[in-house]
């Protein structure tokens, strides 16, 4: 396929970024994807930006000014319930949370939004899973259905965050989405998979993009903190690590502007130290 450079939307996206140190590491990387990649949108999971727990307006602006275009969130969204009603009040800052949530739970905010680039509008649309997780949220797969048939009357070119646990709802989202959107990658489990492909009607899938965050880590935190709640069963004292060492984990897909169609979908992993 001889596509002019002009009709491939290419995007990077990051998973879930681990407080400051995934914060620098975003700073120290983001030039160097550029230069690489040319990448129209880079969209990131800012649901751990603010020490693991939420994010706050001041981190959304900086982290904004690394060259980050998107945020889509997750179960942490509202850790920092003040800071994320400030940043959807001021409804100018470029960040969905989840479609799913029940209505009673009435959030701020929105489960999808349009990100305009040089070569159209790309929908971003961000999900939670129910499996081993969040079993109270609206059926995900119900939500993508609706949310999908407004965003279908604004554009073909659509992005999924799928913040989920299991990798079988994953999967089945997926396939689910395949034809219906552009890209659906996962999030959440900080750390990544190995199953990038393009789905057969031509869907651009990866079950979890991985985290950008401390190397030595259990998800982010301290190995000796996770390794006492595992033997204790005591409650997880997430204690960000202090390695210094950052693995940076990220996707780098094309679509095809002109349908909406997958055309790549590459894993990217790297180590900063900050
Ligand atoms: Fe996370
Ligand atoms: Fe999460």
């Amino acid at each position: 396929m001889n596509l002019m450079n002009k009709e491939v939307i290419k995007i990077i996206a990051f998973g879930d970024i681990i407080g400051k140190p995934g914060r620098h590491a975003l700073k120290k990387i983001i030039p160097e994807l550029k230069k690489e990649c040319h990448p129209d949108i880079i969209i990131v999971n800012g649901e751990n930006l603010a020490h693991n727990k939420g994010i706050t307006e001041k981190i959304l602006v900086e982290t904004i000014s690394y060259g980050v275009d998107f945020f889509t969130l997750g179960d942490h969204a509202f850790d920092q319930a003040k800071e994320i009603a400030k940043i959807f009040a001021k409804n100018k800052y470029p960040i969905i949370r989840p479609a799913n949530y029940p209505p009673e739970a009435k959030v701020p905010g929105s489960g999808w939004k349009i990100i305009k680039t040089k070569k159209g509008d790309v929908a971003a649309l961000n999900l939670m899973g129910r499996v081993f997780f969040r079993e109270i949220l609206d059926c995900p797969f119900r939500a993508a259905d609706k949310a999908l048939d407004e965003i279908k009357k604004r554009t073909n070119i659509i992005i999924c965050d799928f913040h989920a646990e299991a990798t079988s709802e994953k999967k089945a989202m997926g396939y689910h989405l395949d034809a219906k959107v552009s890209l659906a990658y996962g999030t959440h489990t900080h750390i990544p998979s190995a199953d990038e492909q393009i789905l057969p009607q031509k869907t651009a899938y990866i079950s979890d993009v991985g985290m950008t965050g401390p190397m030595k880590s259990v998800i982010g935190s301290n190995p000796e903190n996770s390794i006492r709640h595992f033997t204790s069963q005591l409650p997880f004292d997430y204690e960000l690590s202090e390695d210094k060492n950052i693995e940076v984990n990220a996707i780098y897909s094309e679509i095809d502007s002109r349908n909406g169609q997958a055309i790549k979908i590459k894993r990217i992993r790297r180590f900063v130290s900050v």
